[in-house]
C-alpha cells in the first residue's frame, strides 16, 4: 500500500511540475466529478440511464410527445439536485482557476455545482438544469423553483418553455461551441474528470486538445476510450485526486 502512494504522490509531483510549466489550462469535466456530491451519474452501475431511457426524456421529440413527462423527470433531478453541495474536487478547480491567469472550464454538468464553488470561467457546454428557454421566442432565462409549476410558460411570450439542456440529437450552443474549440486549440494542459468519454461531440475533444499539442491527464475510476490518448491516466475519485494538484 505504500509503495502505491509514494508511486502516486511522485507521479502527481511530475504532473504538477507539467502543470507550472504551463500557460493555458483547460479541465473539462463529466458526471463523475458530481458523484461524489450525491448526484448520479449516467452510465454505470447505477447511472440514470440504467434505470430510464433517454429516449423518452432527454431529446426533442420525447419533449414534443410529452412535456409534462419531460418537465416531471427535470423537476425529480432539480430536487434532487438543489440540496447538494459542490465536493473537494469542484473546489480545487476553483482553486486552480485563482492561480492561473487563463484557465477554463468545460463542463458536460448541468447541475451548476462548478460555479456555486467559486470557478467563473466556466463554459456549460450542456445547459444548465437551472436555467429554461421559450421555445417560441427563444428567451433564456434562470430558474431555481423547486418544483417548477408544470407546465411553465414564458413571461416574455406566453411560449412553453424546456429546460435549458443539451438534448440527444441537438447540437451544442453555437456560442459555447466555438468557445470550448477556440480553448481546446490553444491549451497546453487538458484535465479529463470523470467523463465516461463516450457522449459526442465532447468525446472527441481530448483528442482535438491532443493533437493540437496539449498533454493530457485524465482523473476517473476507471480508464475509458479517453485513456489511450491521455499521457497520464490517474485512477482515483476526484474529490481525492484533484486536490493534489493544488
Ligand atoms: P457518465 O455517467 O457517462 O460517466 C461518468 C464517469 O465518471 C465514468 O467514467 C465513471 O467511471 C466516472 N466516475 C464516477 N464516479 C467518479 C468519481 N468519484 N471520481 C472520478 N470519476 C468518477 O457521465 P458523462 O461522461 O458526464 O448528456 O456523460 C456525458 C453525457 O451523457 C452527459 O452530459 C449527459 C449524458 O447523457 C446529456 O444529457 C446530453
Amino acid at each position: 500500500m505504500k509503495g502505491i502512494m509514494e508511486e502516486l504522490s511522485q507521479r502527481i509531483e511530475q504532473l504538477k511540475s507539467k502543470l507550472r510549466d504551463s500557460r493555458y489550462i483547460v479541465a473539462l469535466t463529466g458526471a463523475g466529478i458530481s458523484a461524489e456530491s450525491g448526484v448520479p451519474t449516467f452510465r454505470g452501475e447505477n447511472g440514470l440511464w440504467k434505470q430510464y431511457r433517454a429516449e423518452d426524456l432527454a431529446t426533442p421529440e420525447s419533449f414534443t410527445r410529452s412535456p409534462k413527462l419531460v418537465w416531471e423527470w427535470y423537476n425529480w433531478r432539480r430536487q434532487l439536485i438543489a440540496p447538494l453541495t459542490y465536493n473537494a474536487a469542484h473546489r480545487a478547480l476553483a482553486e486552480l482557476e485563482e492561480k492561473f491567469p487563463h484557465f477554463t472550464l468545460i463542463t458536460q454538468n448541468v447541475d451548476g455545482l462548478h460555479k456555486k464553488a467559486g470557478s467563473k470561467n466556466v463554459l456549460e457546454i450542456h445547459g444548465s438544469i437551472w436555467k429554461v428557454r421559450c421555445t417560441a421566442c427563444n428567451h433564456i432565462s434562470e430558474n431555481y423553483e423547486v418544483p417548477i409549476k408544470i407546465l411553465p410558460h414564458c413571461k416574455m411570450c406566453g411560449g412553453l418553455l424546456r429546460p435549458h439542456v443539451v438534448w440527444f440529437g441537438e447540437p451544442l450552443p453555437p456560442d459555447v461551441s466555438e468557445e470550448t474549440q477556440r480553448a481546446l486549440g490553444v491549451c497546453d494542459f487538458l484535465m479529463v474528470i470523470g467523463t465516461s468519454g463516450v457522449v459526442h461531440p465532447v468525446a472527441s475533444f481530448p483528442y482535438y486538445a491532443r493533437a493540437k499539442g496539449a498533454f493530457v491527464v485524465e482523473v476517473n475510476l476507471e480508464r475509458t476510450p479517453i485513456s489511450p490518448i491521455a499521457h497520464e491516466t490517474i485512477l482515483g475519485k476526484a474529490g481525492e485526486i484533484v486536490p493534489l494538484f493544488l
